[in-house]
């Protein structure tokens, strides 16, 4: 195939046009890749202490303008979106159940491990959120 290798570098050589192509993907290339730009960019929001969140309990906070609902399940903490993916109700009178959050307006029920729904009304999942406990026992929720 050489000769091959070689019609093909005199096309690439001899067209500007193949050439910028060509030029365009090595710098394409040699970008260096930025490793998980979400994480970079990530806040780190210390919330109220996680003991005041009993299960099946919810508490909405406000952060960068950003309407998010804390819940406690079997005894895990989550972060979801605090608007329904179907009419944008507030989700935050919902009731939890199994790990299930309703929507107080038409009951949709989403999974607050994956804010993904159950049933026909809507198929768009709930914005989740990573939230954790720190060594202090506080909520911490990151934003990306
Ligand atoms: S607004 Fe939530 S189910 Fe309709």
């Amino acid at each position: 195939m050489p000769g091959f290798i070689e019609a093909w570098h005199i096309l690439l050589h001899s067209n500007n046009s193949v050439i910028d192509v060509e030029t365009k993907m090595l710098l394409l290339y040699s970008k260096p890749l930025k490793k998980n730009e979400a994480t970079m960019t990530a806040t780190t929001h210390t919330l109220f202490p996680a003991q005041e969140l009993a299960d099946n309990e919810s508490k909405a906070v406000s952060l960068e303008g950003k309407n998010i609902l804390v819940c406690r399940a079997n005894g895990e903490y989550y972060a979801v979106e605090n608007n329904c993916t179907h009419q944008r109700a507030e989700l935050t009178e919902g009731r939890i159940r199994n790990c299930f959050l309703s929507c107080p307006l038409h009951g949709v029920r989403f999974d607050l491990r994956t804010g993904i729904p159950k049933g026909e009304l809507t198929k768009v999942a709930l914005k989740t959120y990573p939230i954790s406990v720190s060594e202090t026992g506080h909520l911490e929720l990151e934003l990306s």
